[in-house]
């Protein structure tokens, strides 16, 4: 898979479509957010994510005015567990000034039950156009299921906190078994273990950046990574991962990294 992974490169959906290989975060991306948002595509993301609290959605509707085509970017939203979802999905779209998202996620599961509610609000938002695919973000293999008990209907994407220091083989194992893709959050650890010694090893190896070893570890795993950047040179640095390969070798010693490890305190679903 690896080999002929390019910068358009796509994931394919249980849905029929696809999503991009990489997006852009927006989690924090409150200064300049329109011109950051517009760099970023210019320079080839394809897929942005955002959600309610981030603050970043005005700033992502006038990155896409700006541009002639809207079809040609992916936009992933996220509903509260306290939302009615459908209503919520009406005014998050209308934030961005966008009719429809391609992907609109439960947030988090709710601390009741797993979402059924939440769910079904997001049907009538697909049924009506306003998204095209349905998802879930921080969801156990267990809240999965019970939510596929309860709806019939397995969720795109779980959206979750992934990177060689914290992921779950287990997660993936399920997620590829029920065509479930894995999008990775905090891809970067927040920047937090871009000094470890065995990644910053295996960079120099490659003439590369710790933060782009890490994105290419997801890109070869098959997650799909959503690294933030407010800076430019990041922008740059993080869409820069489709020239090179890791070796098998480097893509377990990476994997091996993992020790539960969460830039957030936890992972939600471990
Ligand atoms: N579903 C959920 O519950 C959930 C939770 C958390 C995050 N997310 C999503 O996932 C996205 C990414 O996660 P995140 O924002 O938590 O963290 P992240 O992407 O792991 O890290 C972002 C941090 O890394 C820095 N950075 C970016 N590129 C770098 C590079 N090449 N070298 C060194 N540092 C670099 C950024 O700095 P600058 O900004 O200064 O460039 C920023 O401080 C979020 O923005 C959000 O869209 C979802």
């Amino acid at each position: 898979m690896s080999a002929v992974l390019s910068s358009t490169s796509t994931v394919p959906l249980r849905s029929g479509r696809a999503m991009p290989v990489i997006g852009l975060g927006t989690w924090q991306l409150v200064e300049d957010t329109a011109d950051t948002v517009s760099y970023a595509l210019d320079i080839g993301y394809a897929m942005i994510d955002t959600a309610c609290d981030y603050g970043s959605q005005a700033g992502i509707g006038e990155a896409l005015e700006r541009r002639k085509r809207r079809e040609d970017v992916y936009v992933v939203a996220k509903v509260e567990e306290d939302d009615d979802a459908y209503l919520a999905t009406r005014k998050y779209l209308d934030e961005m000034k966008l009719d429809h998202a391609d992907l609109m996620l439960i947030h988090r599961p709710p601390p009741d039950g797993v979402g059924e509610q939440l769910w079904q609000g997001l049907v009538r938002a697909r049924e009506e156009g306003l998204t095209r695919d349905i998802g879930v973000s921080n969801y156990t293999i267990e809240q999965i299921r019970e939510l596929h008990d309860a709806t019939g209907e397995w969720p795109i994407v779980n959206q979750i906190e992934w990177s060689p220091f914290g992921h779950s083989l287990q997660m993936l194992d399920f997620c590829r078994e029920q065509g479930i893709v894995i999008q990775a959050y905090s891809p970067l650890t927040r920047s937090e273990r871009l000094r470890d010694e065995l990644l910053t090893a295996i960079a120099q190896r490659h003439g590369r950046t710790p933060a782009q070893i890490l994105l290419r570890w997801n890109l070869q795993l098959g997650t799909v990574p959503l690294p933030k950047a407010n800076r430019r040179k990041h922008l740059e640095e993080n869409f820069g991962v489709f020239d090179f390969e890791l070796p098998d070798s480097e893509m377990k010693a990476l994997s091996a990294l993992n020790e539960q490890y969460s830039a957030l305190g936890m992972l939600a679903y471990a």
